[in-house]
């Protein structure tokens, strides 16, 4: 079973998706990271990104590991979202990489987030969850996770968000399937609990 979580940067998907996933028993998988590795090892080498995307071993769990190197810190470098954001705007790439994906969900339990989750990844996943959150919110969240100046962040992921809704991604609008979810004043706990509760619904169906 898939629980798809897809919304923009900041609107608090990781933890929340992590969350779900240590409640129902789920694996996390965090597709964000594998565009971040792409983005990081095409920093690094000097071939186009969808060489890098084919070329390159991901393994995302605990730890981010790319061709054996422990990158779980480096990939959150504000340089790497940015290199990140424009190689997950090439389609090559993104085939390489929703291949990973499929490959990855298609046996047992999985709360995967993203931003093409449940309209390409995984477009039967048995939940589809939209999170979404007002922009200057977000660009706070973020700002204080990673120590940043909120108006720098919010001036940036302005243009992530224009860029990462290419690409036949829907960033910034819910897929018609999908259930939208605003985070904008909810706290953690209530935004767990509601997607909780539309798995042991989908689970109940099943
Ligand atoms: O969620 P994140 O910030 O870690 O994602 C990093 C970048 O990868 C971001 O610019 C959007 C892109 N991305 C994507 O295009 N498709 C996904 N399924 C996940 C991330």
């Amino acid at each position: 079973m898939v629980i798809a979580i897809d919304g923009p940067a900041g609107a608090g998907k990781s933890t929340v998706a992590r969350a779900v996933a240590q409640r129902l028993g789920f694996t996390y998988l965090d597709t964000g990271a594998m565009y971040r590795c792409v983005g990081l090892a095409t920093q690094r080498s000097s071939e186009p990104a969808a060489t890098v995307a084919r070329r390159i071993e991901i393994e995302v769990g605990e730890r981010v590991l790319l061709d054996g190197e422990d990158v779980t810190e480096a990939i959150r470098a504000p340089g790497v979202s940015e290199a990140a954001s424009k190689v997950a705007a090439d389609p090559e790439v993104r085939q390489a990489l929703v291949a990973k994906q499929q490959a990855i969900v298609a046996d047992g339990d999985w709360v995967a987030e993203g931003r093409d989750i449940g309209t390409v990844v995984a477009p039967d996943a048995a939940v589809k969850v939209f999170l979404h959150a007002d922009p200057e919110e977000r660009a706070r969240r973020r700002a204080a996770q990673l120590n940043l100046d909120p108006q720098d962040v919010l001036a940036k992921q302005r243009t992530r968000d224009e860029r990462d809704s290419s690409a036949g991604r829907s960033t910034l609008q819910a897929p018609e399937d999908a259930t939208p979810v605003d985070t904008t004043g909810l706290t953690l706990d209530e935004v767990i609990d509601q997607v909780v509760t539309l798995a042991i619904e989908a689970k109940e169906i099943q």
